[in-house]
Order: structure tokens, then sequence, then C-alpha cells
């Protein structure tokens, strides 16, 4: 985009330059400093990115001080009441929602692709049993691109393609099977006849033994999980995967930098870390304390499922899933948990706060996804795979508007320099 109208003066020293302004369709304006360097000689610095629109996208829009979501400009809100997760994930990629015969034809796609290659089943045999369905998940996606070579070619847009409907379509198969590799059970194929949220129900808790049946309330609080956590524009994941895809990477080596990046607690390693606080914290009576050790800086503890980079009123997701977790909990008849019990008490407590309601921490997605997850039968660990699966189709719509980007470059930022100045090597007798 280049139809900057307005311009900003910038001055230091004896130089000054004229940044174009872009206004963008929502949003505050953006300073182009494109060519801050090259007439200027000066870099920008910030840190954790808080200033910087680092590409153009179309895909997804946050207003963090309204609470507002917007995938292809459609309320997060109305998708959750109306859409499905596969249908997001059709609007995510191509722009517009579907009409009937498109959506039929995509899920046709993603549903003829939901196996994995059978050799690949000789290759989770690898990892050790205990390994973190996450660590397995980094690996295993990374080796798509030995198991499906033919959709690596990323100046093809056919195989760009190829290999963003494989993504979608095989990573709930490929994060159902490190859960049973995990729990010693056989790995279960998926079943073409289920949705896509009943298919990885059923991949994680079917047993050759007896029947499984998924249950609807269940199918749909799974499929909300994996809409709200779809897109979240230029969060570490997807920046994560635009990085790496910008120095020319296959399309499944950067899913895999996402899901590594995703890990993290500070990002979709929350829900887990979240989840397992909360069991830490145990009782009601023990919540004060806890409180007090966030507000407290020496501690290095802050409460997991609160707070958000963006987010500064409140999470909109959050209010959704909320809304999910009742639902399940009511249908599981799990009233008097006492998970729940120190859930609740604790966003009661630090939505009073000052602490906490002077630094505008809400609760975040992740605060009760986890509780849902937990009430489905999920053990922790396969929290964050689960936030993987659903993010797949945000990581891959954002690369794809990436690579058809024409102004698009590698990912090269600068730094601000602290180390030594120039000095001569010193033999290592004199030391
Ligand atoms: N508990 C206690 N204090 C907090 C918390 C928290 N969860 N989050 C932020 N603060 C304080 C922080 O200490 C700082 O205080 P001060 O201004 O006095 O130094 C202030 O609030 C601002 O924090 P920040 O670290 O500068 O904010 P950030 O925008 O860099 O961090 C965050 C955002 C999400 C990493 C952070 O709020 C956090 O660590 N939250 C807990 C982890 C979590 O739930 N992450 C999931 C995010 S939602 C899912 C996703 O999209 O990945």
């Amino acid at each position: 985009m280049d139809k900057a109208t307005k311009t900003a003066k910038l001055t230091f020293g004896s130089t000054s330059i004229d940044l174009p302004i872009q206004s963008p369709t929502l949003g505050p304006d953006v300073l182009d400093i494109r060519k801050l360097y090259a007439e200027g000689d000066v870099f920008t610095y910030d840190p954790g990115f808080t200033s910087t629109a680092a590409c153009e996208s179309a895909i997804t829009y946050i207003d963090g001080d309204k609470g507002e979501l917007l995938y292809r400009g459609y309320p997060i809100e109305q998708l959750a009441e109306k859409s499905t997760h596969l249908e997001t994930c059709f609007l995510l990629l191509y722009g517009e929602l579907p009409t009937a015969p498109q959506l039929a034809d995509f899920k046709e796609r993603v549903t003829k692709h939901t196996m994995v290659h059978e050799q690949m089943h000789y290759f989770f045999r690898g990892f050790r049993r205990d390994a973190h369905p996450m660590a397995t998940m980094v690996g295993v996606v990374g080796a798509m691109s030995a198991f499906y070579h033919d959709s690596t070619d990323i100046n093809d847009p056919w195989q760009r393609e190829v290999a963003a409907i494989r993504m979608i379509a095989k990573l709930p198969t490929i994060a159902a099977m490190a859960y049973k590799y995990s729990v010693g059970q056989p790995f279960v194929y998926p079943r073409n006849s289920l949705s896509y949220a009943g298919n990885f129900l059923n991949m994680c808790f079917a047993v050759p033994a007896e029947d499984y049946v998924v249950n609807p309330i269940l199918e749909k609080a799974m499929d909300r999980i994996m809409m709200l956590h779809a897109d979240h524009e230029q969060n570490a994941s997807t920046s994560t995967v635009r990085l790496a895809g910008s120095s020319g990477a296959n399309p499944f080596a950067c899913i895999a930098a996402g899901i590594a990046c995703l890990w993290g607690p500070a990002h979709g390693g929350a829900n887990q870390a979240c989840l397992e606080m909360l069991k830490e914290i145990g009782t009601v009576d023990r919540i004060p304390e806890f409180i007090a050790k966030a507000k407290d800086k020496t501690s290095g503890f802050r409460l997991m499922g609160f707070g958000h980079r963006v987010y500064k009123n409140f999470d909109p997701r959050a209010k959704v899933m909320k809304e999910s977790a009742d639902e399940v909990l009511e249908l599981l008849g799990v009233h008097n948990n006492p998970l729940l019990q120190v859930a609740k008490e604790l966003e009661r407590i630090a939505l009073e706060d000052p602490y906490f309601v002077s630094k505008k921490l809400y609760p975040n997605v992740d605060f009760y996804s986890g509780i849902i997850l937990e009430a489905m039968g999920f053990p922790t660990s396969m929290f964050t795979p689960i936030f993987a699966i659903s993010r797949t189709v945000g990581w891959i719509s954002q690369w794809r508007e990436m690579i058809a980007d024409p102004t698009q470059k590698i990912g090269r930022p600068r730094q601000l320099y602290i180390g030594p100045g120039q000095r001569d090597y010193v033999d290592v007798a004199k030391r």
C-alpha cells in the first residue's frame, strides 16, 4: 500500500525527513519509516515491537481498547454464534465467507486429507513416550516436508494450496497421535463421517475395545475453542511463521517454527500453565497468597491466564469461552469442582483488585479454555497442542498473504549494539 496523503516531519540534529503516514482501513495511522536509515542513517528501537507494524495484512483486526476482534471484518462473537471452525478457516484463507457449494467442496478437501502417511506412524516411535506432545508436534510437523515434498515449492500456487489443506487437515491427526502415543494407546484413524472437531475428539478418546460416541455439546465446545484461536494478527507465533517464511523456507518448516514459538508460557503455553496454577492454588483460601505473589515483582510469578499485549479492556474471546465453559460444565455436572471454584474466585478478586484494574489485566482466552479442556478429559499437556491445531489456519493464511505480497522481502531487523568497540586480538599466553 502506498497511498499516503499525510506526512510526519522528523527532525534530529541538522537532518529533517518527511515520513509518509499510511492510513489503514481500521486502527491507528502508521508512520512509514522505510527510508529512515537510507536518508537519516538512524534505526528505530522497539523491543517487543510494541509500536511497530511489520507488514500489511487484510486478515484479522484487533482493537485492544474496545476489546474487538474481527476475522476478515466479521466480529468474533457473530462467528462464534453462527459459524463453524471450518467455515471460518475458509474465510481466513480466501477472504470471504463461502457459498454452500464452496463450503461443501472445502470440507470435502479437508476431510480427504486427514490421514497421515502410514510411514509417519513409525516416525512417532522414535520419540520417548513421556515426551511433551508439543515437542513431538514440532518434530512431526517439521518432518512433514520430508513426507510431503510434492507440496514444498513455495513458488507454485497449487503446491501452496495443497500444503495449506494438508496442514489444516492433518494437524488434528498429528496432535491426537502425539496424545495416544504418550498414553500408550493405539493410534485412532480419522473418520470422514465426523465433523472436524468431532473427528479430533474421536481420535483422542476412542479405543478399539469399545465404541465412543462424540457428545454434540463437547463437539460444539471444541469447535468454538478452535474458531476462537484461529487467528490473532501479528502475535509472536504468527510473526515467527512470517519471519521463517520470509527466507523462502517451505510451509511445513514455517508452521513447525510457529508451533515452537507458541509453546512458551507467555503465549500458547499459558493455557497449560494457567490450569497448573489453579491446581497449585488448590483451595479458595490460598488465593490471597497467590495474588500477593503476582504483585510482588521480585517473585517472578504472574497470574497465568491474565493480561494481554493488545487487549487492555477485555479479551472478547474470553467472554465467548466463558459461556462455553458454563455449558460444558453444566453438561458434565461439574458444579462443585474445586478447580472451578478457585477459578471463579480468582477472577472475581483480580477484577476488583486495584493492581489488576490499574494495569488492565483481564482474564484472557486461556483462563477459560483450560477449564473446558480439563472437564473434557484432556491432560494439561494437550492444551497447547489444541491451540496449535486451531491456530494453524491463521499461520497458513498469514504465510500465504506474505508469499503473495510483491513487496515481501526477507525479515531482517537491526539492533542497538551495546557490546565492546573494536579491539585487537590478544594472544592466549598474554590474557
Ligand atoms: N500477572 C501479574 N502481573 C502482570 C501480568 C500477570 N499475568 N501480566 C502483566 N503484568 C504486569 C507486569 O508486571 C507489568 O507491570 P509493571 O508495569 O509494573 O512493570 C504490567 O502488568 C505490564 O506487563 P507487560 O509484561 O509489560 O505486558 P506485555 O504486554 O508485555 O505482556 C502478557 C502481555 C500476556 C505476556 C502478560 O500479561 C503475561 O505474561 N500474562 C500471563 C501469561 C498469559 O496468560 N498469556 C496468554 C496470553 S493470551 C493467549 C495468546 O494470545 O497467546
